[in-house]
């Protein structure tokens, strides 16, 4: 079936919607240790962000195509104050504002508008950031070219882009965690080729595709690297927080947090790709 969102909203909403449950009782954000690999992966790249704008004195954020606005809901704890979230599913930005109160953080500006083309002032951001936005655009031109636009000169964009990978890049970490699973993926795509999980579009072009793009448009020091190298690898999730994430957790903690940018790996190993660069 033709995907029917190409990067954009439509049938982000459904999304939300079917979640906003699941973010109730078992949320993205949490201030004490994660439980859940997505939790893990969220705090990850929010302490990478925050890594990066230490000691910058950036003052103004930008989430573009923030959704639930996870990422946003960390900078705030943090103490960041100049906070703008633009995305075009409502239903995404009922979720934060629930979630911001509950968690007594000051709510940041929501504009409910497409970024490819906001209503937004030139150069009015120190950083502009996004996780897992880029791979959903069948052209993210436009949404770089607008990222562009809003940066102040100085400032820098922050985009871990997760692509459709094949399966040969988890096989260490299903080798370890769940060999079954690796059979099961196997024999599903011999018997049903081509088949998705959901309707929302997934490209799966190579890092120098983003990269080039950014360079094209004038950015400096564009950085397209290999990122997080912790796979979900167990469909089912009391597996995966018992035995995989703990593992994942001594590892992170033990070897990868005192680096900056903590989920950095090689091109064996990585779930997505982190897009960084500078105006
Ligand atoms: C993967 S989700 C972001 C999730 C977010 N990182 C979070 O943790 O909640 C991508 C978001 O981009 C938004 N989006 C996609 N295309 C858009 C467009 N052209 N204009 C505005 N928002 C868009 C979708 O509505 C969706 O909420």
């Amino acid at each position: 079936m033709e995907s029917k969102t190409k990067g954009s909203f439509e049938g982000w909403n459904e999304v939300w919607s079917s979640q906003s449950e699941q973010e109730l009782t078992n949320p993205m954000y949490t201030e004490s240790t994660p439980n859940t690999i997505y939790q893990f992966w969220q705090k990850g790249y929010a302490n990478d962000l925050l890594a990066l704008i230490k000691g910058k004195n950036y003052q103004s954020f930008c989430e573009l195509g923030s959704g639930r606005g996870t990422t946003t809901m960390y900078l705030a704890k943090a103490g960041y104050e100049d906070l703008t979230m633009v995305d075009l599913a409502q239903q995404g930005f009922e979720i934060a504002q629930y979630s911001f109160k509950k968690h007594k953080l000051p709510m940041p500006k929501m504009v409910l508008e497409n970024i490819e083309k906001t209503s937004l002032g030139d150069q009015a951001f120190d950083c502009i950031y996004n996780i897992g936005l880029l791979e959903h655009f069948d052209d993210p031109r436009p949404t770089l070219a607008e990222s562009f636009r809003l940066l102040k000169p100085g400032g820098i964009i922050y985009m871990p882009i997760v692509p459709e990978q094949p399966v040969y890049k988890s096989i260490a970490q299903r080798l370890l965690f769940n060999p079954l699973a690796l059979a099961k993926i196997t024999a599903k795509s011999i018997l049903k080729p081509g088949s998705k999980g959901n309707n929302i579009n997934r490209t799966n072009y190579r890092r120098d595709f983003y990269s080039d793009i950014c360079k094209d448009l004038g950015f400096k020091n564009v950085k397209c690297i290999p990122y997080n190298p912790y796979w979900k690898v167990n469909a089912d999730g009391t597996v995966e927080n018992k035995l995989t994430l703990p593992i994942y957790q001594w590892y992170y903690n033990t070897f990868k947090s005192k680096k900056t940018l903590s989920f950095e790996t090689n091109t064996m190993f990585d779930l997505c790709f982190l897009l960084y660069a500078e105006k």
